[in-house]
């Protein structure tokens, strides 16, 4: 009896904790052991540029808005869509998993901005484009990123560079707050 009652409690907890959703705003970002860099970000010398982006997201997402508003102030002009599936646009633009966040950008230059980049480093990017590259990401949805300001939080991050065959490298590494604005 006693064992049997246990072995359910084990199989409800195993339930619970199944369920994990990667991606979603509001929700807490995915804890990863960070560890502080030597690289400043590429992105602290360069000046606005501007330019036309247009922003694919889930409605209810509030570090979206909080990104849109910090691409704004930088001086970019935003349109926003929202897709039925987020999965799709990603899908549809060869993003994969493991690269992905919760809002992708396409610049008017054909420039693919997945998740919470800094403007000071999609500025850089655009400015200076590395060849065979699409874009830049920032995966998951790191504490302290543009939009997802927590108080002083801050979790060192590294943006990183799409290439054109679906590798990536590390473009930028963040490890102040400050490195994220003009
Ligand atoms: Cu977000
Ligand atoms: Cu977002």
């Amino acid at each position: 009896m006693g064992m049997r009652t246990g072995r359910r409690g084990l199989i409800g907890l195993a339930l619970a904790g199944g369920a994990i959703a990667l991606s979603g705003c509001g929700s807490e970002a995915p804890s990863r052991p960070s560890t502080p860099s030597r690289t400043p970000a590429q992105g602290g010398s360069a000046t606005p540029v501007g330019g036309d982006l247009a922003v694919s997201k889930d409605p209810t997402c509030g570090c979206c808005g909080g990104w849109i508003e910090h691409a704004e102030d930088s001086g970019f002009t935003v349109t926003v869509d929202h897709p039925d599936s987020l999965d799709d646009v990603f899908a549809a633009h060869d993003v994969a998993a493991d690269v992905q966040s919760c809002h992708l950008t396409r610049h008017s230059s054909g420039a693919l901005f997945v998740g919470h980049v800094p403007a000071p480093i999609l500025a850089s990017y655009l400015a200076d484009r590395p060849a065979g590259s699409r874009g830049l990401s920032v995966p998951g949805m790191p504490v302290g990123s543009p939009g997802m300001e927590a108080g002083d939080d801050f979790e060192p991050y590294a943006v990183l560079l799409l290439h054109e065959d679906g590798s990536t490298s590390t473009f930028a590494e963040v490890t102040r707050a400050s490195e994220q604005y003009f």
